[in-house]
């Protein structure tokens, strides 16, 4: 596996099969002490539940101490260069978990950390969340393979990470967004890309009824994201037509299964009756993501060591 796990795309089939395999064992056995005399940071610049919460139970069932950062502890960025944040993390800590606005931040703390640097959150991806999605499908189905998600709502992180990983899987991924709400051109391209090499099929309308027409899967997210609070009023206008609804699910398999990553705006893109349907798998989702984070971080974290020269870059 690569040092970071940043996007989604920084996984290969392989990693995302081994780690599924581990997180399996993890669930069942629940305590291991792989991260013993470990600790890991959590350094955030946004709020958080379920991100916070399973990152901090896991590490503690995986041996490993946490050390929590909120925005106004840290002000990454403000008080001294990314860079030099990261030196010092890389000087305590075994393993740093971020939620930012800016992706390149990110980035920028991954090239500069000699420890493993896992994106929880940013304004372009989410790959915990997508990796803890997708072993849903995978427990749910036995396997991604030829299994359609569709994905209705806003072209965001948590769409971006699911293409990422969708094209690794072999997913068919149908996403529905409103005009000028789509996915990233780029990141749509890499998806493409990868797809072209698995057999994935990822396709893109914006007809959320044409969508769901053959779903196993029906995902949605919110329509306005954190960091996005002055665009409400308009979101909720432009997203009227892409609500999770009895009307709309309709259109799709009886059986098919309804996914949001949480949390949930009831009443604007879920509605409670379809949020709380015996088809919904969202709290196995969220579950899923405890269990799936703790195989990424036996597997980043566990060889890091606290190295006194992490690699240097010009700034
Ligand atoms: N889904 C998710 O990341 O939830 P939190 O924002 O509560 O961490
Ligand atoms: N797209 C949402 C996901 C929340 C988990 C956001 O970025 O706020």
């Amino acid at each position: 596996m690569n040092k970071d796990l940043l996007t989604g795309f920084d996984l290969s089939a392989a990693d995302v099969r081994d780690l599924f395999a581990l997180t399996r064992d993890l669930k069942k056995k629940r305590f291991t002490d792989v991260l013993r005399n470990k600790t890991v940071g959590l350094i955030f610049q946004k709020p958080s539940a379920r991100t916070r919460i399973s990152f901090e139970v896991g590490a503690y069932q995986l041996g490993a101490q946490c050390v929590y950062l909120a925005p106004q502890d840290i002000r990454l960025g403000e008080r001294e260069s990314i860079a030099d944040s990261a030196r010092v993390f890389s000087r305590y800590l075994d393993c740093v978990i971020t939620r930012t606005f800016s992706h390149q931040l990110v980035e920028e703390l991954a090239r500069n950390a000699a420890i493993p640097i896992i994106n929880g959150l940013s304004d372009e991806y989410h790959p915990c969340q997508a990796l803890g999605d997708m072993f849903t499908i995978y427990e749910i189905t036995g396997s991604c393979r030829g299994v359609t998600l569709c994905y209705v709502g806003d072209g965001n992180n948590v769409l971006h990470s699911l293409l990422a990983l969708a094209a690794n899987l072999g997913l068919r991924l149908v996403a529905a967004t409103p005009r000028n709400y789509q996915p990233c051109p780029d990141i749509w391209a890499l998806a493409q890309e990868r797809a072209q090499k698995t057999g994935a099929a990822l396709e893109y309308t914006t007809d959320p009824v044409a969508a769901v027409k053959d779903a196993d899967f029906v995902y949605t997210d919110v329509w306005v994201s954190m960091g996005q609070e002055q665009e409400t009023a308009r979101r909720r206008k432009v997203f009227r037509a892409y609500q999770l609804n009895r009307e709309l699910l309709a259109h799709a398999p009886a059986q098919a299964k309804i996914m949001h990553c949480m949390p949930m705006h009831r009443g604007e893109e879920i509605t409670d009756e379809i949020a709380d349907s015996p088809h919904a798998v969202i709290f196995d989702q969220a579950e899923n993501r405890l269990h799936v984070q703790k195989a990424v971080m036996a597997r980043l974290a566990a060889g890091a060591g606290k190295k006194k020269n992490p690699r240097r870059t010009r700034d």
